[in-house]
């Protein structure tokens, strides 16, 4: 059976005008900065819509990024700057929230970065928590704190590797078209 949403990448023919999570900066970005930052290859943005639609009900943004490894507490021999993903954005539209769409989104996030990975090296992913309790559903997959920057938190891409191998590979269907 077909999933009924699906990930493609944001165009200006997406519906994104009334977009609204919750958080006013996320929704402003979607609305004014989405497409153009994906155009002028500063961020890609993906979104999620009903299959069959361009309804987007929700979003991620991603671009290339590095830590300092002084930052990590597990890295030992490693260059100055280590190679990362930045998740700079995530969100799911109010009305689409607590039934697991954020969780099929963030794994799609996971997935964009191992395929990256495939080609270049990718250490990494990272991002900045918006508030502590959204840090905690991060943590709950494995999201790590940067040292002397509590909200910066990062997940190895060996952890990835593992996670769709062992867990996600079978049970979450790939909801990317493009
Ligand atoms: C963060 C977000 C993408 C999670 O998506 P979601 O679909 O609501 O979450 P899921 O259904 O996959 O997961 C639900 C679980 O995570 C918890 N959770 C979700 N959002 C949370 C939050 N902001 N703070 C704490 N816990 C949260 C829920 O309590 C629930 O736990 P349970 O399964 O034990 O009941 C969504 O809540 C959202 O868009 N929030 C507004 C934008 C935002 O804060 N983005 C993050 C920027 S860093």
């Amino acid at each position: 059976m077909e999933a009924p949403f699906v990930i493609e990448r944001i165009s200006k023919l997406h519906n994104f005008k009334d977009f609204s999570c919750g958080e006013p900066s996320l929704d402003n970005y979607l609305r004014n900065w989405g497409v153009r930052n994906t155009q002028n290859d500063f961020s890609t943005t993906y979104v999620l819509c009903p299959r069959g639609t361009k309804e987007v009900i929700g979003y991620y943004s991603l671009c290339a990024s590095s830590i300092r490894s002084c930052r990590l507490p597990e890295v030992k021999s490693a260059p100055r700057n280590i190679p990362t993903v930045l998740l700079g954005r995530i969100a799911l539209r109010h009305d689409f929230r607590g039934q697991g769409l954020g969780e099929i989104l963030l794994i799609h996030v996971f997935r964009e970065t191992l395929l990256v990975s495939t080609k270049i090296s990718v250490w990494g992913l990272e991002l900045d928590a918006i508030n502590e309790s959204v840090k905690q559903w991060y943590q709950n997959f494995g999201f790590m704190e940067i040292i002397d920057e509590p909200l910066h938190l990062y997940i190895e891409i060996e952890t990835l590797r593992q996670l769709e191998a062992d867990i996600w590979g079978e049970s979450i269907p790939d909801l990317r078209l493009t």
